[in-house]
């Protein structure tokens, strides 16, 4: 029965609203799996949360409408802020807190249950219970491990903190965490029905043991790992969510946090296969030593040819297959629409012009392809590292504009680096290779790119957008 402002509305209105709200998500998942159709998907799955958010906070009469207001006014305003402020390039890091603050969010709602039903001098069902202490587990490894996660990326902190007996301390916790779990659950059968005193203690228990797991978690892995830890504690979000529907018995809750967790665990999967890595590789195992910036001047030390925009430009004249490798430093430089107009005066004379997207190029999944659909690049365009790679022997020049990581031959080579195994774009099977980008500082994983120093590699230093630029200026002068 309706309590707040939906007072006597009838009964079934409530499951009808959450149905729809529902498949709102559904659909707008759905849109989100094509660019073309991405931005419709996303306003889909917005119009269900609001639904769904708009028709709990009317039918129930959870706080005063005042409170409710200006809670729901102030997290819209915060929610725009953010959206229209970030960067696309720190994207990443707000997924990371958005996630944490789900999972906090899931865990204090837990709590929060728990708590009326014992100030109520009632004992929680079983069901609740189990429900209320996976919520706090899961909530609370997932708040903290994404405030980790997001400062990593955001360069707040870079050190991996590694230690002796790491593993044996998060089994301790989980332990601990596990121990008051049980606790929670078995209390009515052994210890008789309860008041609070004796049983909120196990949750907050529970709860600061699970924070802290969250951090030993996060903080021993390497930074070039985060994009799919973010992927993973995105999934634990939605289960913490899912997980709290049950404590509520609120459907929609329920249907929500299932489907972030499996997208989220999806993404995890795909992610780590782009890698070549397997979760419990990512998790805990170390990464090889990264080198310093004295050891990567020795490397390079006379092997390095540069080039210029004018030796491109004569260079480009005589291709016949073009392939652009864009990379994070493309997105940082904001250089796509440089880029674009280079490959459309190339197609224009003639060229065949393709790009090649590593799935990990840029700082999160889909970067490189939502940067060139912005600069309305043909999807057809974009070819996926599997489909590219056996095309670059009969490419003329590869461009690659501020990658480096996705294609370093190191990950093919060397045993025991960051990218070891992953699978990365072959560009030095290309019969001349020109690699724009600042300087000779190493991409994400800190290791040094043997790409540099070879024999039909040219580098173009300078800012992506720039250089992009003058290779345009310089291409128009000369057709
Ligand atoms: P990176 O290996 O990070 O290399 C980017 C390069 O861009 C740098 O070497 C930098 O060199 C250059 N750069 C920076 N600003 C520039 C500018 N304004 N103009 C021109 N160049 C600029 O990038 P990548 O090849 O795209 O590889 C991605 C890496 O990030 C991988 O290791 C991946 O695992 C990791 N990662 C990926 C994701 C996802 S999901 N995509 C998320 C987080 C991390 P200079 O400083 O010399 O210019």
């Amino acid at each position: 029965m309706a309590e707040g402002v939906l007072a006597g509305a009838p009964d079934w209105l409530l499951p009808l609203a959450y149905l729809v709200a529902s498949v709102l998500f559904i659909q707008g998942l759905r849109d989100m799996t094509h660019p073309r159709t991405a931005t419709r998907g996303n306003a889909t799955s917005a119009a269900g949360m609001f639904l769904a958010v708009a028709v709990t906070v009317l039918w129930f009469e959870i706080l005063s409408p005042v409170v409710l207001a200006a809670a729901l006014l102030l997290g819209a305003a915060i929610g725009t802020w953010l959206a229209v402020t970030v960067e696309t390039t720190e994207m990443p890091q707000l997924v990371g807190l958005f996630n944490g603050f789900g999972g906090g969010a899931s865990a204090l709602v837990a709590g929060a249950e728990l708590t009326e039903i014992f100030d109520r001098d009632a004992a929680a069902t079983p069901d609740v219970a189990v429900a209320a202490a996976i919520a706090g587990i899961i909530g609370s490894v997932t708040f903290w491990g994404s405030l980790v996660a997001a400062g990593k990326l955001h360069g707040v902190f870079r050190r991996t903190i590694r230690y002796r007996g790491e593993h044996l301390v998060k089994v301790v916790l989980l332990a601990v965490a596990l121990t008051a779990g049980a606790f929670l659950v078995l209390q009515p059968g052994v210890f008789g029905e309860t008041p609070l005193a004796a049983w909120a203690p196990s949750y907050w228990v529970l709860v600061a043991a699970a924070s802290v797991l969250g951090v030993a978690l996060v903080v021993p892995i390497g930074g070039a790992d985060m994009p799919v830890v973010i992927a993973l504690l995105n999934s634990y979000s939605g289960l913490a969510a899912a997980t709290t529907g049950f404590v509520l018995d609120n459907t929609v809750l329920i249907i929500a946090g299932t489907l972030v967790g499996a997208a989220g665990m999806i993404l995890t999967v795909i992610m780590c296969e782009s890698m070549n890595r397997s979760l419990p590789n990512v998790l805990f195992g170390g990464w090889g030593e990264e080198a310093t910036d004295d050891e990567m001047d020795d490397i390079y030390e006379g092997e390095i040819q540069s080039t210029s925009p004018e030796e491109v430009e004569m260079l480009l004249d005589t291709a016949q297959r073009v392939v652009i490798v864009p990379g994070y430093g493309m997105a940082v430089a904001q250089a796509q629409h440089a880029v674009a107009e280079l490959a459309e005066l190339l197609e224009e004379n003639g060229v065949d012009v393709e790009f090649g997207i590593h799935p990990v190029a840029g700082r999160m999944p889909g970067h490189m392809n939502v940067l060139l659909a912005e600069a309305d690049v043909p999807y057809d365009k974009m070819r996926e590292l599997e489909e590219v790679n056996p095309t670059f022997s009969e490419t003329d020049v590869v461009i690659v504009t501020g990658a480096n990581d996705v294609v370093n031959p190191k990950a093919k080579e060397a045993e025991g680096t960051p990218i070891s195994g992953m699978p990365i774009l072959n560009v030095d099977e290309a019969r001349t290779v020109i690699v724009n980008k600042r300087s000779l500082s190493p991409g994400f994983s800190g290791i040094p790119n043997p790409l540099f120093t070879l024999d039909k590699t040219s580098m173009l230093f300078g800012d992506a957008k720039q250089s992009m630029q003058d290779l345009v200026n310089e291409y128009k002068e000369n057709h």
